[in-house]
């Protein structure tokens, strides 16, 4: 029988990847201050979200899942926002026409700000010091004040997200997300690009049918779905403290929520099964993202599935699969296998990021085709295996950044130096981020035309 679950349980338990705080006074100063303030997000909001992961998980609907690496409190402006948001909807209408099928959008962001790192210190020349580990916890400067933990920065990061939250369900209901505006989200840079002239047809053909709908008296000012989105944000809950003092009771249900962000997920390096991050994570009743990477075996699955996902509810778990381009065929279809033989209930979503790091001129960068081609597996496994393709979690930016080489301007690992922004892993611009999201349409009508003709093969 499971231990009593509270949301400091995971105080007993084995921790990972979290700082030292040198001042656990004002660390707990700032945690209990933390504590008092309003909620971020609410609790219906969260089971509203997986309701639509669970028609995902059930075959019927598609995860969008992006956003920046790790965001920072130096690039907090407005028209940041604004360019991924931009993207994200072109990625997202992209992906609704091509599936004929809802697309459920959540945003990588409004909390994303705690990494973990494969080391503690890091070295330049004969100087080592303790690694960054994002806005929340300490500075990217590298200088030994920088790198102290500030408990401070988390009441930073609290307003940072409720600032950007604020903006994104601004642009999300108040008409920027109109459908009629389907050709204004195409960025300017983006214009002269190979992909704008897809996007372009694509476009033409929405407003072809709105207007189609118009005439038989339907239209955004009618029908608030044409002009409004439901946009929902996510980061993986690292810093376990921040997140204790989110979390709260919904006096609707008596239940307790992670209140800083729609769905968190767990990070493949904080899994353990005993520790302290599965077990906070076991008593929160979000929808909940599971990182799985290739040290993950079917049993292990299962075991996590179990502590996670009790009672096997659609929508509760997504599993985040980060492979890496070569390692999809060997990893992923025994996972799905044990996953369908015990008949449990989750959404298959595809990391094609944090699998394809290298380094090239010195630079963290991620070849573009490599992340194609773990697309392209991830599919090709579901194809094969009966299972829907259920969803896809980048690093993306609406900037026009040069940190991913490859795409269709063909960018060089000689071309990172020109704009290399990111505070932690390379992004997907703006314009790759687009091409992305037609080579997955693509393979979501190739799921659909099969199980179009499987079901007339079955009625014939
Ligand atoms: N409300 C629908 C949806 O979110 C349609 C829609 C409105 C939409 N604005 C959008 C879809 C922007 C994609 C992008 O799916
Ligand atoms: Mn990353």
């Amino acid at each position: 029988m499971a231990e009593k679950w509270t949301p400091e349980s995971w105080r007993s338990k084995t921790i990972v990847q979290v700082p030292e705080y040198p001042d656990q006074e004002a660390l707990a100063d700032v945690e209990h201050r933390l504590s008092t303030y309003p909620p971020l997000v609410f609790a219906g909001e969260a089971r509203k979200l997986k309701a639509q992961l669970a028609e995902v998980a059930e075959g019927r609907g598609f995860l969008l899942q992006g956003g920046d690496c790790a965001e920072s409190f130096a690039e907090h402006h407005a028209d940041h926002i604004r360019d991924f948001f931009r993207v994200f909807l072109q990625m997202a209408v992209v992906l609704t026409y091509a599936a004929s099928q809802p697309v459920v959008k959540v945003g990588r962001i409004a909390g994303q700000f705690a990494k973990p790192r494969s080391s503690n210190i890091e070295k330049q020349g004969d100087l080592e010091l303790p690694s960054y580990r994002g806005d929340i916890i300490n500075d990217i400067a590298f200088t030994p004040e920088s790198r102290i933990p500030d408990p401070n920065r988390q009441v930073m990061a609290y307003r940072q997200s409720a600032a950007t939250l604020n903006l994104l369900r601004a642009f999300a209901q108040g008409g920027f997300a109109n459908l009629d505006h389907v050709h204004r989200w195409m960025l300017g840079f983006v214009k002269d690009s190979p992909q704008n002239h897809r996007y372009q047809v694509l476009a033409d053909r929405i407003s072809e049918a709105l207007s189609f709908m118009r005439a038989c008296g339907i239209d955004p000012d009618s029908a608030p779905q044409l002009r409004s989105t439901d946009f929902f944000t996510s980061h993986e809950a690292l810093l376990l403290g921040y997140e204790q003092a989110l979390t709260r009771v919904d006096s609707t249900s008596g239940d307790w929520y992670a209140t800083s962000g729609h769905m968190i997920w767990i990070g493949d390096r904080t899994r353990q099964p005993d520790h302290a991050h599965v077990e906070f994570f076991r008593g929160i009743k979000n929808p909940i993202g599971l990182k799985c990477g290739p040290s993950l075996k079917p049993d292990g699955l299962l075991e996590l599935i179990d502590i996670l996902n009790p009672d096997n509810e659609a929508g509760r778990l997504t599993l985040i699969c980060r492979f890496g381009a070569d390692k999809v065929f060997e990893h992923l279809p025994g996972l799905v296998r044990a996953v369908e033989r015990e008949g449990k209930k989750v959404v298959w979503s595809c990391d094609p990021m944090h699998g394809n790091t290298i380094t090239a001129n010195a630079y963290k960068t991620r070849p573009f085709e490599r992340i194609l081609k773990e697309v392209e597996a991830f599919f090709a496994v579901h194809r094969a295996e009966g299972t829907h393709a259920g969803g896809i979690h980048v690093e993306m930016t609406g900037k026009n950044v040069t940190e991913c080489t490859g795409g269709a301007r063909a960018l060089t690992a000689d071309d990172l130096a020109d704009r290399y922004h990111t505070h932690c892993d390379p992004r997907l611009n703006a314009e790759q981020a687009l091409e992305l999201a037609f080579l997955i349409a693509e393979n979501l009508k190739k799921e659909r035309d099969e199980r179009g003709a499987e079901r007339e093969a079955a009625s014939a």
